[in-house]
This record gives C-alpha cells, sequence and structure tokens, in this order.
C-alpha cells in the first residue's frame, strides 16, 4: 500500500510508543515507524508482552501493528524515509558537570540530531516531543541547519501531557494538542502538517498553535502547576496533622471553588514519576541562569516540600513504632509511583525505602506491577529486603504496613486476615489516603493517614 507520508519516532519509550501507536490507529493513511537503540526494548514492542503497561495500549498496538505501525532498530533507515521525525529520546536530569542535578542531560538527544543530518537526503519537519529545556529547538536547528547538502528541516516542538496509567486515554482525548512553530511561512506550514495529523481525532479547537518558545516553556509550566498543587495542599496535611483539621476535608472545601478545582488536590507522601522533579529542577535552573534568583527559589520549594513529605513520612513511622524499626518487618504496599503503572522514576518509596534501611528494618515490598522495577531500582542499596508479589504475605508478621501507591486492590484486601497475621500493636501508615481508617481501627491497628489525626489504641 502507498502511504500518504512517513512519519518515524526515535525513542521507543513511556512516550514515543503510545503516542505513535495511537497516531498509526487513527491515521491509517500515514506509515509510522518507531526506532530505538535498545534492541530488547523493540523485540519487546514486536512481541506478546509489549515493555509498557498502559490500560487499552495492548490493543492498540496489536489492532495496527506491522499493518501502519513498525517498530526496528534501523535508525538509518528509518531518518532516510521519513517525511516527518519525532523525537522522544530520554532527557533525565544531568549527573554531572554544570547544572548537575537541574539542567536536562541532552546528549542522548544531540546525539539523534546529528544521527538525523547524517542520514537525511530530503527536507524534513522535526517534532520535539520530549521534554526539552526551553530554547533547545534554537539549539537543534543549528545542528540540523550545520549540514552542507542544502536540506531543510523544519523544527516543531509538540509537548506531550499524556499522564501513566491513562495514557491512551490521554491521547484519545486530550484536554489539548500544543503545536509550536516559527511564526514564518516555512514554519506555519510544518505546523499545518501537524495539526493535519492530530485533526484526524482532535477537536480543532483543541489544538493550541504557539510560538516555538511558548509551547516549550508551556510544558514546564504545566507541570510545574500541577506539582505545586500537590506540594501545596502536603503543606497544609503537615499541619492538619498537628492541627486536628482533616487534609481530605479542606482539599474538598477548597477544590470546589471553581476558580481553583477539584483536581490535583490529594495529599499523599509525596509525588513522584519522571517529569515533575526534572521539569521543575529545569524551569528552576532556565530561571536561574536568566538571573532571576527569586523566581528560582520560588520554583525549588515545590521540590523541596516534596522532599520534606517523604522525609516527613518515614520520620513518623519511626517516631511513632517507639523510635525504634530495627528489626522490624515493615510491609510495603505499593512501589510504583501511583496507582495502575509498572514506572517507578522518582516514586516516593525509594526514598522511603532506603531511608528505612538505614534505621535496619527489614522492608517486605509488594507491588502488583512493579516489583522488576523496585528490583532494579534498590539493586545497590544495603539492607534487608524481599519482593513478595502476595500482599497477604508481604504483610505476614510485620509490624506496620505503609501504603505507597494508591492501588485499588489495596482498597479490598481483608484487613482482619492481615491483622491476624501480623505482629502487636499493627501499625498502618497510608501514604495515600485510601484505606477504611476507621474500619481499620475497629478491627484493631493504629492507623496514621496523611493530614488527619491518627486513630490509635494508646492512652
Ligand atoms: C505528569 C503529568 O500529569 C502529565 O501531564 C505529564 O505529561 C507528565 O507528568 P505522570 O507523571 O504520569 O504525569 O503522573 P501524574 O498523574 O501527574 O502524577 C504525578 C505524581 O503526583 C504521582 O506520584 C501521583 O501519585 C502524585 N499525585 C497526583 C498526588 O500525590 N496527588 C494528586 O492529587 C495527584
Ligand atoms: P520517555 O518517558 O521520555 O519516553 P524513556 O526513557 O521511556 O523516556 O524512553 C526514551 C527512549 O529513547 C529509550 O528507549 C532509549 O533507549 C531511547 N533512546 C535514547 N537515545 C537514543 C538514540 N540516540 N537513538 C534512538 N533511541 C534512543
Amino acid at each position: 500500500m502507498e502511504f500518504k507520508r512517513n512519519i518515524l519516532c526515535i525513542g521507543a519509550g513511556y512516550v514515543g510508543g503510545p503516542t505513535m501507536a495511537v497516531i498509526a490507529q487513527k491515521c491509517p493513511e500515514y506509515r509510522v515507524e518507531v526506532v530505538d537503540i535498545n534492541e530488547a526494548r523493540i523485540d519487546a514492542w514486536n512481541s506478546d508482552e509489549i515493555p509498557i503497561y498502559e490500560p487499552g495500549l495492548d490493543e492498540v498496538v496489536k489492532e495496527v501493528r506491522d499493518k501502519n505501525l513498525f517498530f526496528s532498530t534501523d535508525i538509518p533507515n528509518g531518518i532516510k524515509k521519513a517525511d516527518i521525525i519525532f523525537v522522544s529520546v530520554n532527557t533525565p536530569t544531568k549527573t554531572f558537570g554544570e547544572g548537575a542535578g537541574m539542567a536536562s542531560d541532552l546528549q542522548y538527544w544531540e546525539k539523534t540530531a546529528h544521527e538525523i543530518v547524517a542520514h537525511s537526503d530530503k527536507n524534513k519537519i522535526i517534532v520535539e516531543k520530549s521534554t526539552l529545556p526551553v530554547r533547545t529547538a534554537e539549539a537543534m536547528e543549528r545542528i540540523l541547519k550545520a549540514n552542507s547538502r542544502g536540506i531543510k528541516f523544519e523544527v516543531l516542538s509538540n509537548p506531550e501531557f499524556l499522564a501513566e496509567g491513562s495514557a491512551v486515554r490521554d491521547l484519545y482525548e486530550p484536554d489539548r494538542v500544543l503545536i509550536g512553530a516559527h511564526r514564518s511561512d516555512d514554519g506555519l506550514e510544518a505546523e499545518r502538517e501537524l495539526v493535519d495529523i492530530y485533526a484526524h481525532w482532535v477537536p480543532r479547537e483543541r489544538i493550541i498553535t504557539t510560538n516555538l518558545w511558548s509551547s516549550e516553556l508551556s510544558k514546564l509550566v504545566a507541570n510545574a502547576f500541577l506539582a505545586q498543587r500537590i506540594s501545596s495542599i502536603n503543606a497544609i496535611s503537615a499541619l492538619c496533622e498537628k492541627a486536628d483539621a482533616d487534609v481530605s476535608e479542606i482539599s474538598y472545601a477548597v477544590g470546589s471553588d471553581s476558580r481553583v478545582g477539584a483536581k490535583f488536590l490529594n495529599s499523599s507522601v509525596g509525588f513522584g514519576g519522571s517529569c515533575f522533579k526534572k521539569d521543575i529542577l529545569n524551569l528552576v535552573y532556565i530561571a536561574k541562569s536568566y538571573g532571576l534568583a527569586e523566581v528560582a527559589e520560588y520554583w525549588e520549594w515545590v521540590v523541596r516540600m516534596n522532599e520534606y513529605q517523604k522525609e516527613r513520612f518515614v520520620r513518623r513511622i519511626v517516631k511513632e513504632m517507639f523510635n525504634t524499626v530495627a528489626g522490624k518487618k515493615i510491609a510495603l504496599f505499593g512501589f510504583a509511583f501511583k496507582a495502575n503503572t509498572g514506572d517507578t522514576r522518582e516514586s516516593p518509596a525509594i526514598m522511603v525505602t532506603e531511608r528505612l534501611l538505614e534505621e535496619r528494618a527489614l522492608v517486605s515490598i509488594t507491588d502488583p506491577k512493579a516489583l522488576d522495577n523496585a528490583k532494579l531500582d534498590l539493586s545497590e542499596m544495603n539492607g534487608a529486603v524481599t519482593y513478595e508479589p502476595d500482599p497477604y504475605k508481604a504483610a505476614d508478621g510485620a509490624y506496620a504496613i505503609a501504603v505507597m501507591t494508591e492501588w485499588q486492590e489495596y482498597k479490598d484486601l481483608d484487613f482482619e486476615k492481615i491483622y491476624a497475621s501480623m505482629k502487636k500493636p499493627a501499625f498502618i501508615f497510608d501514604g495515600r489516603n485510601i484505606l477504611d481508617h476507621k474500619k481499620l481501627y475497629e478491627i484493631g491497628f493504629n492507623v496514621y493517614p496523611i493530614g488527619k489525626s491518627a486513630l490509635t489504641h494508646f492512652e
């Protein structure tokens, strides 16, 4: 079959894989290829066990794979054929040199730009999909334009707003699609090409077009605002625990003001995920590099409050368990950074485990999807950790349970049975406020929610 256009996506990760699968499904006249340097990952995309767990994704991939969606490691050939190239390689926070711990590490991304130049023999549209620091498009253009063959590359920014666990739904029904382009004739023409792709299923009024820099910055700001809401309510949760107020009631009361809105006001042990911290630190770095110290500090506090919340959670566990957890088994219910994903990047559970191990606790981790990743995350940590798919076994003989992830199945567990198998006094620290605290208390647990008074049987 003759395809209208060839789309290539470089980077078969959390962003590239699902996005391309949905584009292929919605645009059957386009040929979509996803390439990656990671052979195992590409093999997985071509197998029955795709490498990412996302509700609904499996079906989409199976429907279009080998029809107009292809996964390959042949990057040069993919680049050659492509009319439109999405770049969604990873951009972790730099761990070395200038900007370490804050700026994005752009080495994968720059390598990609050089590869595009090396293997292109016709004009192409390049779409930035990875979250990148503002003005990266400009740097990319410089690399792309430094070719002597007269090939024109038009760079667009098209940040991804999908959230893990709801990626397919977010792709099907996005609040908005954002496309940034130069306001030149070539820029606007490239923009139209990309708008046409999304317009296959997204209403036009939800496709926002801006200049390149606004688009790049909007992505960072969107995530910074979301994370800020969580840090704001978490700051209040600390106050609630002291002041005998209930953070859930406060969230509801405050979120009922339509100007504030109800979403993203659930207090928790802290936010995780690959984006929030990274994007905020990026914003902080950019602000600092423009000499805007107050702006940088303002946003930096969103991350600091998150660290405080995680630390506070562990401190509370140790304090309430008579100031020692040494030699005590503690079951962590959940390790993923949120429910419905196996992803553990920046999961609060990592820091909580590390701190509990420092206190010499025996940590037993259970999670329906994230145990493999947990093992990788903790491989270099010293201490007693066990991994147990069955939550009942994880809690067997434990002194305490700490809920780290809001998995639905934890709400439906038989806590009478769990209580019976635990050491007494038995503690539950609900880092997600998902359990029925009153019922747990009646069973006999000492219950410590986030941002609410504890329910204990102690005098
Ligand atoms: C986020 C953005 O939502 C998405 O638009 C962007 O493209 C990528 O980053 P994601 O990291 O998948 O998506 O997860 P999200 O659902 O935003 O949750 C982030 C973290 O905040 C999780 O650890 C979650 O448990 C926590 N959270 C979320 C809270 O603690 N309270 C809330 O009310 C909401
Ligand atoms: P994201 O959440 O941004 O999608 P991931 O880490 O899940 O990030 O995916 C990024 C993917 O990009 C990884 O599978 C990685 O192997 C791939 N990648 C990194 N550098 C290159 C490159 N130069 N060429 C092709 N793929 C790359």
